[in-house]
């Protein structure tokens, strides 16, 4: 087996989406997870550290958990999303519990901690509500420099959103967070739902997925019918959306997205409370924007990751 070339902490709400990056990220043979740091949105922070560490045992992997930050920043937290994700947020179906790899440093200590022990090396990968992200930075401005990169599932500039006509879930759950990370100076590349749409899941990817690997193939297979009944019964969708796994395919393939350049703003107020948008006069540092993928070596990728471990 190639050995590991990327260090990456996942800051994660587990959630299927999530669980499909996780064990994909878990699967891959470039990259190290040095930990996994949980966060509301999905389910609350503690079934989300829980969830982590249920899919290490699945994937017979031990990285540290650490659990995050149980409320956004400064709004009322929203509802979580168990219509979405089912009550134990894996789609209602059961897996083993994980062995306590579970840290006693929050998320935000684990994310500064190894970023500063790690100077260049470590890429930041967060598919849930910033908040953690938002700690750490606010704990140790000096992140910034240190970190590889910040690659973040989230947002949408030139659609509606997926929780209200303006804003995605993941920055809809903490606005203040999100606008801390977004006008962060560092190298940040944003996913929203304009390039995650680009992507589906059809009920045959996961058949095929559990045929190449029974046993974490066989759950998201299992789990992503929940998700695909949700998708499919609320809009027009076939199959469901990865949102999530676009981070980690960013990560590992960046040459099959195109992306724009543009400094990046959040709305924190009214109407239009959790809006990305790239900011007026271009004001801050530029972060890339995701504008394309290619959804076909995505689905071929993911489906020779998890069939090869
Ligand atoms: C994002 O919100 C969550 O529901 C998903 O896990 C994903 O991170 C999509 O808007
Ligand atoms: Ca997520």
């Amino acid at each position: 087996m190639a050995t590991p070339t990327k260090k990456v902490i996942i800051d994660t709400d587990p959630g299927i989406d999530d669980a499909i990056a996780l064990c994909y990220a878990m699967a891959h043979p470039e990259l190290e997870i040095v930990a996994l740091t949980t966060i509301f949105g999905n389910v609350d922070t503690k079934l989300a550290t829980d969830n982590a560490a249920r899919l290490c045992h699945l994937m017979q992997t031990s990285i540290p958990v650490a659990a995050g930050a149980k409320t956004p920043l400064s709004i009322n937290p929203n509802p979580h999303s168990y219509f979405v994700h089912g009550d134990n947020g894996f789609g209602n179906i059961r897996i083993p519990d994980g062995t306590p790899s579970v840290v006693d440093d929050s998320a935000a200590d684990t994310i500064v901690r190894l970023i500063m022990s790690n100077p260049g090396q470590i890429t930041l990968v967060a598919v849930g509500p910033l908040t953690n992200l938002a700690l750490a930075l606010r704990q140790e401005p000096e992140i910034a420099a240190r970190v590889e990169s910040v690659v973040i599932m989230g947002g949408v500039f030139d659609k509606p959103g997926n929780v209200t006509p303006f804003a995605e879930a993941n920055v809809w759950n903490d606005p203040h967070a999100a606008k801390e990370v977004l006008q962060a100076d560092w190298p940040l590349t944003v996913l929203g739902l304009d390039v995650t749409h680009q992507v589906s899941f059809s009920r045959e990817f996961f058949d095929n997925l559990a045929a190449g690997n029974p046993v974490a193939g066989s759950f998201l297979h299992d789990a992503a019918e929940y998700y695909i009944d949700f998708y499919e019964e609320k809009s027009n969708f076939s199959g469901c959306c990865p949102h999530d796994q676009l981070a980690l395919t960013f990560v590992t393939n960046p040459q099959w997205f195109e992306c724009e350049s543009a400094a990046l703003d959040v709305v924190t107020t009214g109407e239009e409370i959790g809006r990305t948008i790239r900011a007026h006069d271009n004001q801050g540092s530029a972060k890339r924007i995701g504008k394309q993928v290619n959804a076909d070596q995505l689905r071929q990728d993911y489906l020779a990751t998890l069939s090869g471990c």
